[in-house]
């Protein structure tokens, strides 16, 4: 029996539910892209865990109570307190959201023609460092490819590749190494204690900086907890002081492990490296005591670390995700295996065998999808990840799923019974789905505003 909810809802937002009719005219005039619906013609909304959390009453408070100044508001000093408490560094910038975080970090190290390593970029990490003529290269373990397998730690870099490949390219080459906790592309795995020391002590030999990607730290450090050797009698929050204990710096999204709607960090070790980001962030960002944000997401943020470091709160939301996951089971649904800490993600290339990944079946499971029942699930697959040569033609990226990300303290079981429902009725007729042509994506980042039209 999975543990109860370790809270109670206090407030409610009413759901209204289109018909069939309306959400197929809604998809349509949205190009087939998910990103492009109101959020009003959703029913249950997996789009993201990102900015969606529910607060609680606490961090509402500590928003009220908040000084609003310029300059020097209790909230960054709490935060500050905070961030030294859970993270262990003196040093960090604020910032607007993770994106923020990676702008000003790779605006300050990489030159163009640079490689950054990470196990797997995600999208505006990747498109980040294309921004600054930088080259993203995933080095992940080979399991992170294989959706079937089980493995404890399929979110790991591969040390070996990795030490090649920095000999192969040169040090000077490489400003920064990059580790997401936990894995999002691969499908929210998580990464093993051992593998960020190895990775950590591989680019201290070689004097690379070494950054982690925290978005969802905690959720990572749950899964140490449970998983790994020598962890089991170790709390989240010790877990977490030593997965950061071996980063030079790291680069957080308050809007996912933060429990808040906006907010990001961007934490650095080294002095020098610390005043060149605050004064580039100055200028992009905002003031160091507020980066960006209302004083109030400070305080926010500051209660929401805590409350995401606690035990109970970690085990409902990891059985959460597995309660989705075990119903699509159940109903021999492909989904990425063992399911992960944010989102179950269904692999569309065995959902879809029959539509190649050039016609996007990622994309259109996630719009049948919301067609049959209202859920938006989002695609991370070749829209998000593919490229295109230099003819236009597409490069297919290396993982075609439907992520159902789920927002923290959001949504019910019962409301998560009625998206394994609906995407078993949908696996009856997938025969009916047919794949999609993109008619129109920018360059970067090009999933959020592209365009489709379904395949005759
Ligand atoms: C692993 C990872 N890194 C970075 C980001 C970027 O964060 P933000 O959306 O706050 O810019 C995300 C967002 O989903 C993410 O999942």
């Amino acid at each position: 029996m999975n543990d109860p909810e370790p809270f109670k809802i206090k407030m409610i937002e009413p759901l209204d539910r289109l018909s069939k009719e309306d959400r197929t005219r809604k998809i349509e005039e949205a190009g087939y892209n998910v990103f492009k619906l109101r959020s009003e013609d959703v029913f249950i909304d997996l789009l993201t865990d990102s900015g969606t959390s529910a607060m609680s009453d606490r961090q509402v408070s500590q928003m009220i109570r908040t000084e609003q100044a310029y300059a020097g508001s209790d909230s960054y000093y709490k935060l500050k307190k905070t961030v030294k408490e859970i993270f262990g560094f003196d040093r960090f910038v604020i910032v607007h959201q993770g994106r923020g975080a990676e702008n000003v970090l790779f605006s300050v190290l990489i030159e163009d023609g640079d490689y950054v390593p990470n196990n797997m970029h995600f999208d505006t990490t990747r498109a980040n460092v294309k921004h600054k003529g930088g080259e993203p290269v995933n080095l992940a373990v080979e399991e992170a490819y294989e959706p079937e397998k089980k493995a404890d730690f399929k979110g790991n870099l591969d040390v070996e590749k990795l030490e090649k490949f920095i000999e192969e390219k040169g040090v000077e080459n490489i400003p920064l190494v990059m580790l997401t906790i936990t894995n999002n592309t691969a499908g929210a795995q998580p990464v093993s204690m051992n593998n960020i020391k190895e990775v950590s002590k591989l680019a201290r030999e070689y004097d690379i900086p070494f950054f982690l990607d925290g978005c969802r730290f905690a959720e990572n450090a749950h899964f140490i907890q449970l998983r790994e050797k020598g962890y089991k009698d170790k709390s989240i929050r010790e877990i977490t002081k030593e997965m950061f204990s071996y980063a030079d710096g790291f680069t957080f999204s308050a809007k996912k492990d933060g429990l808040v709607n906006i907010g990001g960090i961007l934490g650095v070790r080294d002095e020098d490296l610390h005043r060149k980001c605050k004064n580039l962030s100055i200028i992009i960002e905002g003031f160091p005591t507020y980066g960006g944000l209302a004083c109030r997401e400070l305080a926010a943020i500051a209660e929401g670390l805590k409350e995401v470091t606690d035990e109970s709160y970690q085990t409902y939301r990891r059985q959460q995700v597995k309660y989705l996951a075990d119903l699509l089971l159940e109903d021999d649904i492909p989904i990425v295996e063992p399911p992960g800490g944010h989102a179950v993600f269904v692999d569309a290339k065995r959902f879809l065998p029959d539509i190649p990944p050039t016609k996007f079946p990622a994309q259109a499971l996630t719009t049948e999808l919301y067609k049959e029942s209202g859920v938006r699930g989002v695609e991370l697959g070749t829209s998000a990840f593919g490229d295109t040569d230099e003819e236009g033609n597409i490069i297919p990226a290396d993982v075609e799923n439907m992520r159902l990300a789920i927002p923290r303290r959001v949504y019910t079981l019962n409301q998560l019974e009625y998206v394994a429902d609906s995407i078993s009725a949908l696996y009856e007729k997938k025969d009916k789905i047919s794949g999609l042509e993109r008619t129109y994506a920018p360059d970067l980042l090009g999933h959020f505003t592209a365009e489709f039209e379904p395949v005759e």
